[in-house]
């Protein structure tokens, strides 16, 4: 009995940053800013850790377009 929710089975995306390869180029800002976002350090910082699955293909754009390739991918 009861309502049965429709689950989706998509895999989370959770971006992640590594601060240590962040030169400040803010591409990823620029192709996201839903998810990414510039600090004072000059350095980006993800503000949604969870992105919905609207955003995963510019989440993955703004990771490849990352001149350094701070921006890692994980899925949960
Ligand atoms: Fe840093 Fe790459 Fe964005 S260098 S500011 S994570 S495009």
């Amino acid at each position: 009995m009861g309502v049965q929710s429709c689950s989706t089975r998509r895999n989370r995306m959770r971006p992640e940053i590594d601060h240590d390869v962040c030169i400040g180029d803010g591409i990823c800002v620029d192709i996201c800013p839903e998810v990414f976002e510039m600090h004072d350090d000059n350095l980006a910082y993800v503000t949604n850790a969870n992105p919905g699955s609207e955003l995963t293909d510019r989440v993955q754009e703004a990771a490849d377009a990352c001149p350094t390739s701070a921006i890692s991918i994980h899925e949960s």
